[in-house]
């Protein structure tokens, strides 16, 4: 079987995480969520008392920082200095720093090798933002996942309102607009769509359907039988 890379980049809450893992599987390569890598870093700042006044001091923490990502049966874990915070990092207030510390060069530099060499190991489907134009240049298939604001803000309400019944739909979608007003417009790898990804809007589509699209759009791409 061919070594296959696939980009997925995109908003918070096109679905990049649940399409990739459908796909992974389907497929059976592995999924690669890089927003955890700078949750990671998020989480390790907050940890050492910054705020997002001296975020940019998280730059002189980065040699304490040892992150290795394993695999268990197809899900991510990220290991933060020898623990396992993969639980630590799915809050509101982490999602905050991530994108904080995710406009920061040193700290883009600092994750790139970790992304790259997994993907030249393995037959990988990776989400972040910056996929398609820094990490992986040369994917074999390139897809830019967005739907609308509201939408992107409900399934994130939905999401996080069950471990946090107390969470406004307000809050979540003023953090998600902020978020990508953030990422879309840092001088660093901006989240944008690379010129030759392909988009997939999933604004009215199920979940079903949008795994269903973008397997359209790798078969098209690679051709079925190299991948499966
Ligand atoms: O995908 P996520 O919500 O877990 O990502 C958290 C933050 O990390 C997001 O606000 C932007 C940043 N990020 C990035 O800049 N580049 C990536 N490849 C992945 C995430």
């Amino acid at each position: 079987m061919k070594k296959i890379n696939i980009a997925i980049d995109g908003p918070s809450g096109a679905g990049k995480s649940s399409l990739a893992k459908k796909v992974a599987k389907e497929l059976d390569i592995i999924y690669v969520d890089t927003g955890a890598l700078y949750r990671t870093i998020g989480y390790y700042a907050k940890q050492k008392g910054l705020t997002f006044e001296n975020i940019t001091e998280v730059v002189d923490l980065l040699d304490e920082i040892k992150l290795d990502l394993c695999y268990k049966e197809g899900v991510q874990a990220v290991i933060l200095n020898g623990d396992d915070v993969s639980d630590h990092i799915r809050t509101s207030e982490i999602s905050m720093y991530a994108s904080a510390v995710s406009a920061i060069p040193e700290v883009r530099s600092f994750l790139l090798d970790t992304q790259r060499d997994i993907a030249k190991e393995h037959s990988v489907i990776m989400d972040g933002r910056d996929i398609a134009t820094v990490v992986l240049p040369d994917a074999d298939v390139k897809i830019f996942l967005t739907a609308d604001p509201k939408k992107r803000a409900e399934r994130r309400y939905e999401e996080l309102k069950a471990k946090n019944p107390d969470i406004s739909f307000e809050s979540v979608y003023n953090d998600m607009v902020t978020r990508d007003k953030n990422d879309s417009t840092r001088a660093v790898a901006p989240a944008i769509k690379a010129e030759d990804a392909i988009l997939l809007d999933n604004t009215t589509l199920s979940e079903e359907e949008s795994v269903k699209e973008a397997l359209r759009i790798i078969f098209e791409k690679v051709g079925k039988y190299e991948v499966l």
